[in-house]
């Protein structure tokens, strides 16, 4: 990738020249005739109903009862002034809600948007359990299924998939991500972008995605929401830029910019991250929402002096359509009058938020996503609730399984099933759902009920509530285990405990419950511990001393019985960790991509004075990776199709995998590469390609992987992007602490 000019105005004057003529150049017939619709529409535009397009408000009583309707709204709808609404949801309201746009001079149809993260009516697990699936087709079905049932309620835009790399735990809102890896989460990108936009726009069963949050947000100082965030502009790139990349080159329709501050600058405000980089350096051509009200934001943050400025720096910016910050709406007018704001530069972003409106043929048909028969259809599809348990059963994570206790054997006499989340049903759902009904939720206790023999006995005791904060019920649970052959304990958060504005200090289970799980396990029978959560969570105790530990994340509208499907073996688990689990918050941020330092733990010179804790090992509790199966798979016979690589050419790494155990099951294999002498310090290991494969009991199979030149590549003190030339230690494994074969190719100077 070209060097930046970081800085200079004269770079965003030209990024936006080659915005605008990229947007010209580049277009096929159709996008042509698109811009000639929007060139004509927009000659016939007043400056306030520019100024209209790029106001965004969220629905508040539109509908309804006419004595309480928000009238206010309504008019300024049929005045144009309003140009999508967020939470206008449903046929009926869609519908009503656009006629009153209809009703205005240019009859310019609104926009409606919402935030469908993983689910609309049918609830997925939440996007860190899918991530942790690593199962990329599954991943784009869900958001298929998502986008399916919210256009079909005349929804035409997510504000999803978040692709924010987070390293901290601590940062509720790493449930709506895809973890710490930025290879894995630039595949998740990608898949999550095709599965709610479809092979094009414009289909009734798709929606725009918006690729969030622009940008580093889930790089939070001390993990507290909202908080700035302050990086070297190598780790900008090299780590939180690629998905938002990835989502560009899968052809995402928007973007939505952060709330936090880059090194100083509001990224609502940033000209660097919205016209140099995106507009300019990415040629993007969709258009960018601000997040709620983050453009009036920047007063707070210091960064503007009133609502005006705001305005003003942003749409300098390049934020295109301001969500509830009433900055665009108050004051662009009169900062285009006065001259301080270009009109060129407000006719830009107006042609952006145009041609989406165009391409969804809304135009032709403001009412096209608005069918009561498709509604009716979609939201009732049987099909959608079996790839909702589909996707859970990949996402669960096995931690930990000794002396073989799971599976289950569903013909067991008797089974406890205690804890505060066991008969949980609307904390299965996880945070940001907007339609579900937590009555249809199947809860493990339904999914257990369902799967053992007729005649079973199922006790269910809860021992205590999720803030656990008295032993009341522990008692009876003691006593329900002490009846009981096997004992399956349910601990975790509730499901607003992580998500937007839920930082924690303190990621361990909450209250009592790891002192209920010590109560029941006294009981001296096997405990398996299932530990639902929006996060990575701190339980040391449970997992030193529980026999089996079953991570399910919030598996969603069919998680009771994905995770029965698991535990009683219905379902060989084969997710693995998209998040490295610490051992103490101390350890955050944590990682698995480290940098050696030049007194390395494992350093027998430096005894004392090497890179560690006095405390705590270095080591994580579960690393980035890490999943069990109830099979064992080998990994044998690497070889290179050759060993030293010519510039621009590719080397083909091969090995054979066998299924040793007596289960079909699915293995993640991961190649993980290292360039040990670089210009600038390379991390220990970087995830560069993985597979999810398939193999029945004995079966073996040759698995190769191609390692091409932007592989070896990274951004050098320069921010060159460059492969240097020399060793690169190429290792494939079960995990990132799961490294079963390694080997080392050499990357030629040149032509040799
Ligand atoms: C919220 C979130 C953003 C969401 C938006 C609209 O504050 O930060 O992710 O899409 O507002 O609900």
């Amino acid at each position: 990738m070209a060097k930046h000019d970081m800085h200079g105005n004269k770079s965003r004057a030209l990024a936006a020249f080659f915005a605008a003529l990229i947007l010209t150049t580049n277009a096929s017939a159709q996008d042509r005739q698109i811009e000639q619709k929007v060139d004509a529409l927009l000659k016939q535009m007043t400056l306030e109903e520019k100024v209209g397009q790029l106001h965004q408000l969220s629905g508040r009583d539109l509908t309804g009862p006419a004595n309480n309707r928000n009238t206010n709204i309504l008019a300024e709808i049929r005045k144009g002034k309003i140009g999508s609404m967020l939470n206008v949801r449903g046929v009926a309201e869609t519908r009503e809600v656009q006629a009153a746009a209809l009703q205005s001079r240019l009859k310019i149809p609104l926009l409606f948007s919402l935030d469908v993260i993983h689910g609309y009516k049918t609830i997925f697990p939440i996007p860190l359990a899918e991530a942790a699936s690593w199962d990329l087709p599954a991943i784009e079905q869900s958001a298929q299924v998502a986008a399916k049932e919210a256009a079909a309620s005349g929804i035409h835009w997510t504000f999803a998939p978040m692709v924010d790399i987070s390293r901290d735990p601590r940062w509720g809102r790493v449930m709506e991500g895809a973890g710490e890896d930025t290879y894995l989460g630039s595949q998740i990108a990608r898949a999550r972008v095709l599965g709610f936009q479809g092979k094009k726009l414009g289909g009734t069963d798709a929606v725009m995605a918006t690729a969030k949050h622009f940008a580093a947000y889930g790089a939070a100082i001390a993990g507290r929401d909202y908080n700035a965030v302050d990086m070297s502009e190598h780790q900008l790139w090299e780590i939180y830029l690629p998905p938002f990349k990835a989502a560009v080159d899968a052809g995402v329709a928007t973007f939505m910019n952060s709330f936090n501050t880059l090194n100083g600058i509001p990224a609502t405000g940033s000209a660097y991250l919205q016209r140099d980089i995106l507009k300019g350096v990415w040629k993007y051509q969709g258009f960018i929402v601000s997040d709620w009200a983050s453009i009036a934001e920047m007063v707070k943050h210091g960064y503007a002096a009133d609502i005006s400025d705001a305005a003003q720096k942003a749409i300098n910016a390049g934020s295109d359509m301001d969500m509830e910050g009433f900055a665009y709406s108050s004051s662009l007018v009169q900062l285009v009058k006065s001259g301080k704001v270009k009109t060129a530069l407000l006719d830009d972003a107006v042609r952006r938020i145009l041609y989406k409106k165009f391409e969804l043929g809304l135009f032709d048909d403001p009412y096209r996503f608005s069918d009561a028969k498709r509604e009716q259809d979609a939201l009732n599809d049987p099909s959608h609730r079996l790839i909702a348990r589909d996707v859970a059963r990949k996402s669960l994570v096995l931690l930990k399984n000794d002396k073989q206790t799971l599976p289950l054997n569903k013909a067991v006499k008797s089974i406890a099933v205690i804890g505060p989340l066991a008969n949980a049903r609307r904390d299965l759902e996880g945070g940001w759902i907007v339609k579900s009904d937590a009555a249809q939720v199947v809860s493990l206790l339904d999914g257990i009920r369902s799967h053992v023999a007729k005649d079973t006995e199922v006790i269910f005791s809860p021992g205590c509530d999720v803030a656990c904060t008295t032993t009341d019920g522990f008692a009876a649970a003691m006593a329900a285990a002490d009846k009981a052959d096997t004992v399956l304990l349910v601990l975790g958060e509730s499901w607003d405990m992580s998500g937007e504005a839920k930082s924690r200090t303190d990621l361990g289970l909450p209250g009592l419950q790891t002192q209920l799980f010590e109560a029941v396990r006294l009981k001296g029978k096997p405990v398996t511990v299932v530990i639902m959560a929006g996060r990575p969570l701190v339980f040391n105790t449970v997992a030193d001393q529980a026999t089996a530990v079953l991570y399910t994340w919030f598996a969603g509208s069919e998680g009771g019985n994905a995770i029965a499907d698991v535990l009683f073996g219905d379902y060989n688990p084969s997710g693995k960790l998209p998040m490295t689990f610490p051992r103490s918050v101390g350890q955050i941020p944590i990682s698995y991509d480290t940098y050696e330092t030049g007194r390395p733990v494992q350093d027998v010179k430096n005894v004392v004075y090497k890179s560690a804790y006095i405390d705590t090992p270095n080591t994580p509790r579960y690393a980035f990776g890490h999943g069990l199966s109830y099979t064992d798979f080998s990994y044998s016979n690497l070889s290179f199709s050759h060993k030293n690589m010519q510039p621009g050419s590719t080397v083909t790494v091969s090995f054979d995998l066998r299924n040793t155990g007596k289960r079909d099951g699915e293995e993640v294999v991961q190649l993980y590469l290292r360039d040990p002498v670089a210009s600038i310090v390379r991390p220990v290991k970087q995830l560069k390609g993985f597979h999810k494969i398939k193999l029945v009991a004995g079966e073996q199979k040759r698995v190769s992987f191609t390692i091409d030149q932007a592989m070896l590549s990274f951004y050098d003190s320069k921010l060159t992007w460059i492969a240097e030339p020399g060793k690169f230690i190429i290792m494939l494994g079960s995990a990132s602490d799961d490294i079963r074969l390694s080997g080392e190719l050499q990357l030629l100077d040149k032509q040799k």
